[in-house]
């Protein structure tokens, strides 16, 4: 092969072509030079936001101060699962467990609970709030469930009282399922209720008692019965781990004000110098125990071996007439007090017999009744001062069924 003899043309196209690469080549060097700065500017953003949100968190933690928890380790510290937790009762005793220094998660619908009432603790790593509603399905890893979501008092358990029959079965269903498959230990809230107005004083765990199936109280009433019949038959066929408190009439901080209930009712009119409603003649009795009380035998009845329902109360009994003039007494009112009729189903006598948590938890109410008032009063008055509306006590004859 004969090499091709160089000519100046030949040269000369050489040369535009070793210049047109060297510019492509330029070309391409500077266009990765500016992406790459391009790409370095826009990290530096990143960086620059990402560490001013790092200082705005220190901050927040500076500013959110939480209550002193216990640092537990990994082997004491358990995963607690509290459905109804933004409640009365629930929040309470969500207070109690992070103080202990457990994780807790807490499953609510708001249906009568307020996010409020566990608001010291949103956004604390060992908190979890989740909006849900228990007659659904729930797939989340516990070790514990405390079982306490469904409306309790009659105005809130009578708005809807199929849902509230779905809450006490199916929910109930759903969280023992849970309990199944996570290998959770569940305690279910149930109630004095169950007993219905009752013929035997007072009331003892093995008494069955004696429930209206058709009134306005059975949505609930019934539907504890049935929460109560499927821990033990989940107990028996799946191995299920269970206890069942029995609690009867609850008060204290965090109440709910407007639901219709003696102390509400009660503490509500005499702050706000009305009269003092009693519905009947005002000798049914009541006992009511203060609840801090009912937290500490909750806690004490998830801990035991104890597997069958315990009463949680407070045995002290006094008349309707006699709680009417003690919370009078102490609010410094001078509301006269009047009686309109009877509500239907209204139970005659209430009243635990506790000898059974007595000797098997070594529990029994600490807090005085009259003291109990005094911090609920207290609460309502704090929450009276912030309304911009009064807050009207519910008229139960105006109440269906209540
Ligand atoms: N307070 C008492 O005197 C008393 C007496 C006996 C039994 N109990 C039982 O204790 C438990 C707590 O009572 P409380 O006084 O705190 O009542 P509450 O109404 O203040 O609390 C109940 C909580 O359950 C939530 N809830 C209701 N239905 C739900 C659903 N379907 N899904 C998810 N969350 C739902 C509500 O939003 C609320 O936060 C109840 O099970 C009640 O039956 C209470």
């Amino acid at each position: 092969m004969h090499a091709r003899p160089f000519t100046p043309r030949r040269g000369f196209l050489a040369l535009i072509i070793s210049a047109i690469s060297c510019l492509i080549v330029f070309a391409y060097c500077t266009m990765e030079g500016e992406a790459k700065t391009r790409n370095t500017t826009v990290d530096a953003h990143i960086d620059a936001r990402l560490a001013a949100l790092e200082r705005h968190i220190e901050r927040m933690h500076e500013s959110k101060v939480y209550p002193d928890v216990r640092n537990l380790n990994y082997k004491d510290r358990k995963r607690i699962l509290v459905t109804g937790g933004a409640g009365f009762v629930g929040s309470h005793l969500v207070d109690r467990l992070m103080l202990e220094g457990h994780e807790v998660i807490v499953v609510d619908n708001y249906f009568t609970g307020r996010k409020k009432n566990i608001e010291q603790w949103i956004g604390h790593a060992n908190f979890e709030m989740m909006h849900h509603d228990i007659v659904n399905p729930l797939f989340i890893e516990v070790d514990e469930i405390y079982h306490l979501a469904s409306p309790a008092s009659p105005p809130h358990y009578m708005y809807n009282p199929v849902k509230t029959i779905k809450t006490n079965t199916l929910g109930t269903i759903n969280m023992l399922g849970l309990a199944k498959r996570t290998r959770a230990k569940l305690l279910l809230a149930s109630t004095s209720e169950i007993y219905g107005d009752p013929e035997i004083h007072p009331q003892v765990e093995s008494y069955w008692g004696h429930v209206n199936p058709i009134g306005p109280r059975a949505c609930y009433d019934e539907g504890k019965r049935v929460a109560e019949t499927l821990c033990y038959a989940y107990e028996k066929q799946e191995k299920v781990s269970v206890c069942v408190a029995r609690i009867f009439n609850t008060f204290g901080p965090r109440m709910h004000m407007d639901d219709g209930r003696v102390v509400s009712n009660f503490v509500l009119q005499a702050l706000q110098n009305l009269p003092l409603t009693i519905y009947g003649d005002g000798e049914q009795t009541r006992s009511f125990q203060y609840v801090s009380d009912l937290v500490e035998g909750l806690i004490l009845l998830m801990n035991s071996n104890y597997s069958l329902p315990v009463n949680l109360g407070n045995p002290e009994e006094h008349t309707i007439q006699e709680f009417a003039v003690m919370i009078r007494d102490i609010v410094g009112g001078s509301s006269e007090i009047v009686t309109k009729p009877a509500v239907i189903d209204d139970p005659r006598r209430r009243r635990p017999d506790i000898t059974l948590a007595k000797s098997l938890l070594g529990w029994s109410p600490k807090i005085p009744l009259a003291e109990g008032l005094a911090r609920t009063i207290a609460y309502f008055r704090k929450e009276l001062a912030k309304s911009v509306e009064p807050i009207r006590p519910l008229d139960l004859a105006a109440t269906p069924g209540s």
